[in-house]
Protein backbone atom coordinates (compact mmCIF):
# COMPACT_ATOMS: atom_id res chain seq x y z
CA UNK A 1 0.00 0.00 0.00
CA UNK A 2 1.20 3.36 -0.74
CA UNK A 3 1.78 5.42 2.42
CA UNK A 4 3.47 8.47 3.79
CA UNK A 5 4.99 8.00 7.25
CA UNK A 6 6.54 11.00 9.52
CA UNK A 7 7.67 11.08 13.01
CA UNK A 8 5.13 11.24 16.19
CA UNK A 9 3.94 14.79 17.65
CA UNK A 10 2.61 14.67 21.29
CA UNK A 11 -1.06 16.05 19.00
CA UNK A 12 -1.35 12.40 17.75
CA UNK A 13 -2.24 11.54 21.31
CA UNK A 14 -5.59 10.65 20.50
CA UNK A 15 -4.54 8.48 17.74
CA UNK A 16 -2.30 6.38 19.84
CA UNK A 17 -5.12 5.41 21.91
CA UNK A 18 -7.15 4.13 19.15
CA UNK A 19 -3.67 2.32 18.08
CA UNK A 20 -3.22 1.14 21.63
CA UNK A 21 -6.53 -0.69 21.36
CA UNK A 22 -5.97 -2.72 18.25
CA UNK A 23 -2.77 -3.04 19.72
CA UNK A 24 -4.27 -5.33 22.09
CA UNK A 25 -4.47 -8.59 20.15
CA UNK A 26 -7.84 -9.94 20.35
CA UNK A 27 -7.82 -13.94 19.77
CA UNK A 28 -10.75 -14.63 16.97
CA UNK A 29 -12.32 -16.69 19.65
CA UNK A 30 -12.96 -14.05 22.18
CA UNK A 31 -15.48 -10.69 21.44
CA UNK A 32 -13.66 -7.27 21.49
CA UNK A 33 -13.57 -5.69 24.88
CA UNK A 34 -14.90 -2.25 25.45
CA UNK A 35 -12.86 0.70 23.57
CA UNK A 36 -12.52 2.02 27.66
CA UNK A 37 -9.91 -0.83 28.19
CA UNK A 38 -7.32 0.94 27.32
CA UNK A 39 -8.08 3.22 30.11
CA UNK A 40 -6.84 0.99 32.60
CA UNK A 41 -3.65 1.72 33.94
CA UNK A 42 -1.73 -0.90 32.70
CA UNK A 43 -2.24 -0.31 29.40
CA UNK A 44 -3.01 3.61 29.12
CA UNK A 45 0.89 3.74 30.17
CA UNK A 46 1.70 3.26 27.04
CA UNK A 47 0.47 6.05 25.55
CA UNK A 48 -0.95 8.59 28.40
CA UNK A 49 1.10 12.04 28.00
CA UNK A 50 2.69 11.34 24.87
CA UNK A 51 5.67 13.33 23.83
CA UNK A 52 7.27 13.20 26.70
CA UNK A 53 11.04 12.65 27.17
CA UNK A 54 12.31 9.31 25.66
CA UNK A 55 8.98 9.00 23.43
CA UNK A 56 10.08 8.18 20.05
CA UNK A 57 7.91 6.80 16.99
CA UNK A 58 5.96 7.03 13.61
CA UNK A 59 2.65 7.54 12.19
CA UNK A 60 1.71 6.14 8.40
CA UNK A 61 -1.14 7.49 6.45
CA UNK A 62 -2.84 6.12 3.40
CA UNK A 63 -1.09 8.45 1.26
CA UNK A 64 -4.71 8.75 -1.18
CA UNK A 65 -6.68 10.11 1.40
CA UNK A 66 -4.28 11.07 4.63
CA UNK A 67 -6.20 9.29 6.79
CA UNK A 68 -3.67 7.74 9.83
CA UNK A 69 -3.27 3.93 9.29
CA UNK A 70 -1.26 2.77 11.57
CA UNK A 71 1.67 3.84 14.42
CA UNK A 72 5.22 2.46 16.00
CA UNK A 73 5.98 3.84 18.92
CA UNK A 74 8.71 3.72 22.12
CA UNK A 75 8.43 4.13 25.10
CA UNK A 76 10.64 3.55 28.44
CA UNK A 77 8.44 1.56 31.00
CA UNK A 78 10.90 1.33 34.06
CA UNK A 79 11.54 1.86 37.73
CA UNK A 80 7.91 0.82 39.37
CA UNK A 81 6.05 1.39 36.43
CA UNK A 82 7.76 -1.66 34.21
CA UNK A 83 5.66 -2.59 31.06
CA UNK A 84 4.81 -5.77 29.64
CA UNK A 85 7.76 -6.40 27.61
CA UNK A 86 10.43 -5.00 30.55
CA UNK A 87 14.00 -5.99 29.84
CA UNK A 88 16.29 -3.07 31.83
CA UNK A 89 15.97 0.75 32.17
CA UNK A 90 18.00 1.52 29.18
CA UNK A 91 15.88 -0.40 26.63
CA UNK A 92 12.28 0.91 25.69
CA UNK A 93 9.08 -1.07 24.30
CA UNK A 94 7.95 -0.94 21.05
CA UNK A 95 3.95 -1.10 20.68
CA UNK A 96 2.68 -1.35 17.12
CA UNK A 97 -0.42 -1.21 15.33
CA UNK A 98 -2.29 -1.01 11.84
CA UNK A 99 -5.75 -0.59 11.71
CA UNK A 100 -7.54 -3.67 10.28
CA UNK A 101 -8.13 -3.37 6.93
CA UNK A 102 -5.04 -2.05 6.08
CA UNK A 103 -2.83 -4.95 7.67
CA UNK A 104 -1.53 -7.44 5.30
CA UNK A 105 -0.33 -4.80 3.12
CA UNK A 106 3.10 -4.13 4.21
CA UNK A 107 2.20 -1.04 6.49
CA UNK A 108 3.65 -2.46 9.54
CA UNK A 109 7.07 -3.31 7.42
CA UNK A 110 7.26 0.02 6.52
CA UNK A 111 7.07 1.33 9.96
CA UNK A 112 9.32 -0.37 11.25
CA UNK A 113 11.99 0.20 8.76
CA UNK A 114 11.51 3.90 9.43
CA UNK A 115 11.69 3.11 12.81
CA UNK A 116 14.84 1.80 12.57
CA UNK A 117 16.69 3.97 10.18
CA UNK A 118 15.66 6.44 12.82
CA UNK A 119 16.93 8.96 15.08
CA UNK A 120 15.22 7.28 17.53
CA UNK A 121 18.60 5.83 17.97
CA UNK A 122 17.93 3.50 20.42
CA UNK A 123 20.85 1.06 20.81
CA UNK A 124 18.45 -1.88 22.36
CA UNK A 125 13.94 -2.23 21.58
CA UNK A 126 11.89 -4.83 23.81
CA UNK A 127 8.50 -5.52 23.06
CA UNK A 128 6.17 -8.38 24.66
CA UNK A 129 3.96 -10.50 22.29
CA UNK A 130 1.33 -13.48 22.45
CA UNK A 131 3.22 -16.67 21.19
CA UNK A 132 -0.20 -16.75 18.86
CA UNK A 133 0.16 -13.53 17.55
CA UNK A 134 0.87 -13.53 13.50
CA UNK A 135 2.93 -10.50 14.38
CA UNK A 136 5.63 -12.77 15.65
CA UNK A 137 7.16 -13.39 12.64
CA UNK A 138 7.08 -9.89 11.62
CA UNK A 139 9.25 -9.14 14.89
CA UNK A 140 11.26 -11.87 13.75
CA UNK A 141 11.79 -11.14 10.32
CA UNK A 142 13.58 -7.29 12.46
CA UNK A 143 15.64 -9.94 14.70
CA UNK A 144 14.06 -9.65 17.73
CA UNK A 145 14.78 -12.40 19.81
CA UNK A 146 12.77 -14.21 22.67
CA UNK A 147 14.32 -13.81 25.60
CA UNK A 148 11.80 -14.97 28.24
CA UNK A 149 8.20 -16.69 27.82
CA UNK A 150 5.70 -16.53 30.69
CA UNK A 151 1.84 -17.83 30.01
CA UNK A 152 2.49 -17.86 26.88
CA UNK A 153 3.92 -14.28 26.29
CA UNK A 154 6.82 -13.44 24.82
CA UNK A 155 8.99 -10.81 25.72
CA UNK A 156 11.41 -10.40 22.43
CA UNK A 157 14.48 -8.05 22.81
CA UNK A 158 16.25 -6.06 19.42
CA UNK A 159 19.93 -5.37 19.92
C1 LIG B 1 1.13 -6.55 13.58
C2 LIG B 1 0.76 -5.44 12.60
C3 LIG B 1 1.17 -4.09 13.19
C4 LIG B 1 1.56 -5.66 11.32
O1 LIG B 1 1.25 -4.65 10.40
P1 LIG B 1 0.85 -5.07 8.91
O2 LIG B 1 0.76 -3.81 8.13
O3 LIG B 1 -0.33 -5.96 8.94
O4 LIG B 1 2.15 -5.91 8.51
P2 LIG B 1 2.82 -6.15 7.10
O5 LIG B 1 1.75 -6.23 6.06
O6 LIG B 1 3.90 -5.18 6.88
O7 LIG B 1 3.53 -7.51 7.33
C5 LIG B 1 2.80 -8.70 7.37
C6 LIG B 1 3.14 -9.37 8.65
O8 LIG B 1 2.44 -8.79 9.73
C7 LIG B 1 1.87 -9.79 10.53
N1 LIG B 1 0.42 -9.70 10.34
C8 LIG B 1 -0.30 -9.59 9.23
N2 LIG B 1 -1.61 -9.50 9.50
C9 LIG B 1 -1.71 -9.55 10.82
C10 LIG B 1 -2.80 -9.51 11.73
N3 LIG B 1 -4.06 -9.41 11.31
N4 LIG B 1 -2.53 -9.57 13.05
C11 LIG B 1 -1.26 -9.67 13.49
N5 LIG B 1 -0.20 -9.71 12.67
C12 LIG B 1 -0.41 -9.66 11.35
C13 LIG B 1 2.44 -11.09 10.08
O9 LIG B 1 3.66 -11.29 10.75
C14 LIG B 1 2.70 -10.83 8.63
O10 LIG B 1 3.73 -11.60 8.16
P3 LIG B 1 3.42 -12.98 7.43
O11 LIG B 1 2.68 -12.58 6.20
O12 LIG B 1 4.73 -13.58 7.22
O13 LIG B 1 2.55 -13.76 8.38
C15 LIG B 1 -0.76 -5.42 12.25
O14 LIG B 1 -1.09 -6.60 11.59
C16 LIG B 1 -1.66 -5.24 13.47
O15 LIG B 1 -2.00 -4.12 13.83
N6 LIG B 1 -2.07 -6.35 14.10
C17 LIG B 1 -2.95 -6.30 15.27
C18 LIG B 1 -2.28 -5.64 16.44
C19 LIG B 1 -1.07 -6.40 16.91
O16 LIG B 1 -1.04 -7.61 16.92
N7 LIG B 1 -0.04 -5.60 17.31
C20 LIG B 1 1.16 -6.17 17.86
C21 LIG B 1 0.99 -6.41 19.32
S1 LIG B 1 2.45 -7.15 20.00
Amino acid sequence: MNCNIRPLISEDEPFLWEMLYEALHVSEWQSAPPREVVRLPEFARYVQGWGRKGDCGFLASDAATGRPVGAVWLRFLVGGNKGYGYVDDDTPELSIAVLPEYRGQGVGTQLLIHLFASACGQSSISLSVWADNSALRLYERFRFEVVSESDGSLTMKRS
